[in-house]
């Protein structure tokens, strides 16, 4: 194959990286050219957050960003998911603030009635409660659910269909790539909303993973095999691969991290409704590992721009 879209195409899937919305201002060519000719789907890594849209008044959107960077995707015949309606990180400041449980509710549902509507038969899908779920296992503890207790998770996902009945919606979250205790929860959470005829129409699951301890093939595969069996989509929606704690030689971490994404995009050929997998990024050079968790090199290119290994593993995967 000599593209991602190519060998992803054969399988039938997409394959996307999210975008910056600074970085894609920046018009740097090389940057471009890899976005243009190697994916067919985008997230927007910031410029779709509640915080980017409303900042300090309720009453007051700004969609500039998102907007070019629909236009941007339109015009390269790619296709968009929107990402996230409700999490509470990156929210405006005034959810946090003394808002009673039915003003937070108000605000919740105008921000989606008017972003989803706004973008309304135009994007493929909708990431719409993103990391509800806590690293124990039990509703994060968040101020949806501290004032609304869970039911702010179906209000979100009716409100964003009758806003945007196209658009498939997802839930999202990290740590769930296998079977463990915060995978059953969110099952347990989906299984629910499927039998109340909530409008979700799959998980996606980002994978920040590091390669020092990621999940096998199997273990990938019959976890997305219980929520595909609740008639969902699955799809990788953020994966990143981190080397930098693996005590090898930077030509065995790389060889290390390659297995690392062969094995999640195995896992996603596994399953026919594994729809896509989209890369957090794609180049070294624009990471938000290194911020989060320290300097590493966990994409697919080289900082100036060279496929890594990692690239091949996705190349052959699919
Ligand atoms: C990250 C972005 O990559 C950073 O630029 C930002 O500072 C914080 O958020 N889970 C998600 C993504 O759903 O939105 C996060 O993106 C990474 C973790």
């Amino acid at each position: 194959v000599t593209t991602l879209v190519e060998a992803a195409n054969k399988a039938n899937k997409r394959i996307g990286t999210a975008l910056s919305y600074g970085v894609l201002s920046n018009n740097e060519t090389d940057y471009l050219d890899i976005v243009k000719k190697e994916f067919n789907y985008v997230t927007p890594e910031n410029a779709g957050k509640w915080g980017s849209i409303q900042t300090s008044t309720s009453d007051v959107w700004n969609f500039d960003a998102l907007d070019s960077m629909i236009d941007f995707v339109e015009q390269n015949d790619m296709a968009f998911k929107g990402h996230a309606l409700v999490w509470h990180r990156q929210a405006p400041n005034f959810v946090n603030g003394d808002v009673t449980p039915e003003d937070l509710t108000g605000l919740i549902n105008a921000h989606i009635d008017v972003t989803a509507a706004r973008y309304s038969g135009q994007i493929y899908a909708w990431d719409v409660a993103n990391e509800v779920m806590g690293d124990d296992a039990n509703y994060r503890d968040s101020v949806f659910f501290a004032k609304l207790n869970k039911r702010f998770i179906a209000d979100a996902f009716t409100r964003a269909h009758a806003a945007d009945p196209k658009a498939k919606l997802f839930y999202n979250d990290y740590s769930i790539d296998n079977i463990n205790a915060k995978s059953d929860a969110v099952l347990t959470m989906v299984t629910e909303l499927v039998d109340a005829d909530i409008p979700i129409d799959g998980v996606g699951f980002q994978m920040h993973l590091d390669a020092s301890n990621a999940p096998s093939t199997q273990q990938m595969t019959e976890n997305f095999q219980r929520f595909v069996d609740l008639d969902l989509d699955v799809n990788i929606s953020e994966i990143d691969v981190r080397l930098s704690s693996l005590p090898w030689d930077q030509v065995t971490k790389l060889a290390m991290q390659q297995q690392v994404y062969h094995r999640a995009v195995n896992a996603c050929m596994n399953v026919d409704r594994c729809d896509a997998v989209t890369i957090w990024g794609f180049t070294d050079k624009y990471s938000w590992i290194d911020g989060e968790f320290g300097p590493d090199d966990p994409l697919i290119y080289t900082a100036d721009y060279q496929r890594k290994p990692a690239y091949f593993a996705i190349a052959d995967g699919f």
